[in-house]
């Protein structure tokens, strides 16, 4: 089959089918139909020639190309060319090889369309916003949390005691950075057993429900084991790296944190590798679909003003597409009862941003700060209560600096770093 059969102008895809958006940049020489059509070919069943088995069966197997606008193209996909629930098979086709192609010179993955009978076959999150907000008995305000800082490098007392302070300074959430796992200072063991016994303590003095945010990452069959020891010791959550161990090993986590009864939290380091090129790769708005089939329950979208580049259309979109029952950004995407992701800020924040982070995303969120805590002039503690002072002035609808006269910390905080967006 030539390129040309895998381009179908004004074709209607069938709601079996999968869809993607491309952006596609053609290399020289090559028209923006003929590498809509390679891409088409390669990521399903075509070849660079024809070859001698094509008959209708194979032929009722290749994608359509069939909406092109400007660099934009649509390709739809048959259900028959993928196994449902193998997310590593699905993303061979319709991200793999055809990101190589010498035909175009930019490829970039816009966002996925996900068929009914795939949606089904992948678990989804397991508790959703709403099953996290149950476990905290948090309603309406976002959910809190920082990172400790240095991020390495810390004992597991020290990483214990950390996470103790903020705990006790208001905050709900304790999580390991995305580079923390069981390095010989602060072996896993060690600090999942100081940290909740930390944890409990603070419990204990506040009467608020604390957790921690464990992270498990490592080769598979070990990850199993770190979130059963996390099950073991009294945690309620995984956190994964989950590009770096690969969508398998998330979907195995999936499985066993399902058994355990532990929620998960994706960070999404490496992304940027993927996304930040606008001409190729895959977008986070993509990434963000798979994040939800595969079935986290929080998820990194991004600040728009913190340290790391997130501009506001994305994480708009991003948080449309995992929170929404119907989203409609870029693609349809129905839902059904595949439960939302809870969406996590972070990534530079500190208190003097807290208002934009809320006006931009709303309440529904996870604010977590790693810097902007324990880089308080206060220490960790002062810096966990600003955190969440700063939350509770937009929740009271009271501007900052007012708030900020008779709370201490956050005066403190804002004194210190003022507004600033750090780069
Ligand atoms: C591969 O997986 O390496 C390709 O499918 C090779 O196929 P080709 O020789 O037809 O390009
Ligand atoms: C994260 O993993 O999200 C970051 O470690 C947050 O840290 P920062 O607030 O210091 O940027
Ligand atoms: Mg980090």
């Amino acid at each position: 089959m030539g390129y040309a059969d895998f381009v179908h102008p004004g074709y209607r895809p069938l709601n079996s089918e999968l869809v993607c958006l491309f952006r596609i940049t053609p290399a020289k020489g090559i028209s923006m139909r003929e590498a809509s059509g390679r891409v088409a070919s390669e990521s399903s069943n075509g070849t660079w020639t024809d070859v001698s088995l094509r008959d209708e069966r194979i032929v009722r197997l290749g994608a359509k190309a069939f909406e092109t606008r400007g660099g934009f193209v649509k390709i739809a996909y048959p259900a028959g060319l993928f196994e449902p629930g193998n997310m590593p098979q699905i993303l061979s086709s319709i991200a793999g090889n055809i990101f190589g192609m010498k035909a175009v010179s930019g490829l970039r993955l816009e966002d996925v369309a996900w068929p009914r009978k795939i949606l089904k076959s992948f678990m989804g999150p397991q508790f959703g916003i709403k099953g996290i907000r149950k476990m905290f008995r948090v309603y309406g305000r976002p959910l809190t949390a920082t990172v400790p800082k240095p991020k390495v490098g810390m004992t597991s007392e020290e990483h214990a005691r950390t996470g103790y302070e903020a705990w006790v300074g208001g905050l709900d959430l304790l999580k390991d950075d995305e580079n923390l796992s069981s390095q010989s200072f602060n072996k896993f063991e060690r600090r999942v057993e100081k940290s909740f016994g930390m944890r409990d303590r603070a419990e204990k003095e506040t009467g608020e429900i604390k957790s921690y945010l464990v992270n498990v990452s490592a080769e598979t069959e070990e990850m199993l084991r770190r979130a059963r020891f996390v099950k073991k010791h009294g945690g309620e959550y995984v956190m994964v790296d989950a590009l770096t161990v690969g969508w398998a090993a998330v979907q195995t986590l999936r499985r066993e944190c399902e058994d355990l009864g532990l929620a998960m939290h994706m960070h999404r380091a490496m992304h940027a590798a993927m996304d930040r090129n606008p001409l190729h790769g895959i977008s986070m708005l993509a990434l963000s679909t798979m994040s939800r089939l595969v079935g986290v329950d929080q998820l990194h979208i991004g600040t728009v003003v913190g340290k790391l580049v997130s501009p506001r259309g994305e994480v708009k979109a991003v948080q449309d597409k995992i929170t929404s029952k119907k989203s409609k950004k870029i693609l349809n995407q129905n839902w059904e009862n595949t439960k939302p992701v809870l969406p996590t800020s972070s990534g530079g924040l500190h208190p003097g941003l807290v208002p934009d982070v809320m006006k931009i995303m709303g309440r529904d969120i996870v604010i977590q700060a790693g810097g902007g805590v324990h880089g308080h002039p206060g220490g960790t503690r002062a810096g966990a209560a600003a955190l969440l002072q700063a939350v509770e002035s937009v929740m009271e609808n009271v501007s900052l600096s007012e708030y900020s006269k008779n709370h201490a910390e956050l005066r403190k905080a804002l004194e210190h770093w003022g507004r600033v967006k750090p780069v």
